[in-house]
């Protein structure tokens, strides 16, 4: 369990509150935990239709927690990180995210593996995987170029470009843009949509949605992950984790 990862059951939806505003809401590995275990329990409990994803305050996800990262967390098949992937992609309950605020690196990854993304006006999207070192995860490298095209991916990924929520709509990668005093009531909404379905047409629907290319999504998330391990560990991660919390410029002009 997780105090950061705040869950609610009512009308067949499964409200899940990322909620750790200090840290603008990184996750650390009890929350990966947590959110695989709230994917799970869709899965397994008939009074569960479909989950909604949010955030708190002005963030949404701000990726892995950075202190974790420069620790070098396990990163194998037990690794909470790698299950809680392993859970978005195999799945078989809708999850409508509702994007609050800064959606950074896993913030924004997971995403492409929602159903239906809602974004307040305000929202950011943000993979900075290179900026800091790293290369994408969660089968973004797959995801983010079938979604929006190898341009506009090519800008996210090697340049760190943030998408405002308008631009995000433009590009697929969000359903709608509803003002933050809307936004959960709209995220509310459609899950109930969901969620007063035929449900076994609806995990189906899911099913033939993934498995159309689940097998290339797996392979690619395996993939990004043993090329990510190295690179987490290597020294161009290291300089630009710790400035981050030393909050100065990174500097890569020595490699
Ligand atoms: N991991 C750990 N701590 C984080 C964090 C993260 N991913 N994101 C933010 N924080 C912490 C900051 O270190 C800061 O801590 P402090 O109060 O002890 O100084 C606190 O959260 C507030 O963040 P701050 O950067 O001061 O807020 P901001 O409003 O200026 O910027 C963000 C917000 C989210 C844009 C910025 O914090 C950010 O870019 N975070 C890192 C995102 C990232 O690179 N994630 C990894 C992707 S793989």
């Amino acid at each position: 369990m997780s105090q950061h990862i705040q869950i609610s059951i009512a009308k067949r939806v499964q409200f899940i509150r990322i909620n750790r505003p200090d840290r603008k809401n990184a996750l650390d590995l009890a929350m990966y935990k947590a959110l695989s275990d709230a994917i799970h329990r869709a899965d397994s409990n008939r009074n569960i239709r479909v989950s909604v994803i949010t955030g708190f305050a002005d963030a949404f996800c701000s990726g892995n927690d950075i202190e974790d990262f420069l620790k070098g967390p396990p990163m194998d098949a037990s690794s909470p990180i790698v299950q809680f992937i392993e859970a978005l992609i195999g799945t078989e309950t809708p999850i409508v995210a509702a994007v609050n605020g800064h959606a950074i690196g896993i913030g924004s990854t997971m995403l492409l593996h929602c159903d239906l993304v809602y974004a307040a006006d305000g929202a950011r999207f943000h993979m900075p995987f290179v900026n800091i070192g790293l290369c994408p995860e969660a089968g973004s490298s797959f995801l983010l170029p079938l979604l929006m095209g190898h341009r506009q991916a090519a800008e996210m990924f090697y340049l760190g470009k943030t998408l405002n929520a308008v631009e995000a709509a433009r590009l697929g990668l969000v359903n709608a843009v509803y003002p933050a005093s809307q936004l959960e009531s709209e995220a509310m909404e459609a899950a109930e949509g969901i969620a007063a379905q035929p449900p076994e047409a609806v995990r189906t629907t899911k099913r033939l949605l993934r498995d159309a290319f689940a097998e290339a999504l797996s392979a690619a998330s395996r993939r990004e992950m043993d090329r990510f391990v190295p690179l987490l560990n290597g020294p161009e991660a290291k300089e630009a984790l710790s400035a981050f919390m030393e909050k100065r410029a990174p500097d890569f002009s020595r490699f």
